[in-house]
């Protein structure tokens, strides 16, 4: 992990969070709305997914998941609710900071599905996108970034304007649904070249 940066304080600010709240392990709607698009064989990543539902409920359809985030309580949680519903040997929790954990080694990919929910972070999502195998999809919803910047104000490091994600995309990708909710903006796309099946 990158110590000493803004992924440790995240680490201690999100593990405070998680300490204090019960978890629900409802997964996120857009796990159904890759399920839709047709996946490709294989495992899928989840980047930044805390204690994720979505990391169940794609476990329990089969999948090899793994999960990387900086709180090692909120993955402690998402493990013990594995355990608990016997799909810990579909489940590798990574505590580690997502850009770099897909630079090289068992992490890069490809996957499925790499999917990410209330996170951004820019590099993350680049490193994100080329993992996923052909025919794969990336998933992704960031918070969204609405007020008008101000010129002297630094940009908000943890939204985006709704589009950015998939002016983001490296070429090739497909954008298949690209949607603004109340507070976030979501994208689902296809990365190019063929699957060699899709369920
Ligand atoms: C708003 S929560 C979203 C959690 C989950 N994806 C969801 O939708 O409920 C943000 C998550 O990002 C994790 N996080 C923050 N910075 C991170 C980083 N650099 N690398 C990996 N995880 C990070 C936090 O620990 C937290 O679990």
């Amino acid at each position: 992990m990158r110590d000493a940066d803004p992924a440790a304080a995240d680490r201690i600010r999100w593990n405070e969070r998680y300490a204090a709240r019960r978890p629900d392990f409802a997964p996120h709607p857009l796990v159904a709305d890759a399920r839709a698009a047709g996946l490709p064989g294989g495992p899928v990543l989840e980047l930044a997914g805390g204690r994720s539902g979505s990391a169940l409920a794609l476990a329990a359809d089969g999948r090899a998941v793994t999960v990387v985030d900086v709180s090692d309580v909120a993955l402690a949680q998402l493990r013990d609710e594995a355990v608990r519903r016997g799909l810990d040997s579909c489940i590798d929790c990574v505590w580690a900071d997502a850009a770099p954990v897909l630079a090289g080694g068992a992490h890069a990919g490809p996957w499925a599905l790499v999917l990410a929910t209330r996170f951004w972070d820019e590099a993350a999502f680049t490193a994100g996108a080329s993992a996923v195998a052909p025919g794969g999809v990336l998933a992704w919803e960031a918070l969204r970034r609405d007020e008008p910047q101000d010129e002297e104000a630094a940009p908000h490091p943890y939204r985006i304007p709704h589009g950015g994600l998939s002016a983001r995309l490296p070429s090739g990708f497909t954008v298949l649904a690209e949607q603004a909710t109340d507070t976030t903006t979501r994208l689902l796309a296809r990365a190019p070249g063929r699957a060699a099946d899709r369920r």
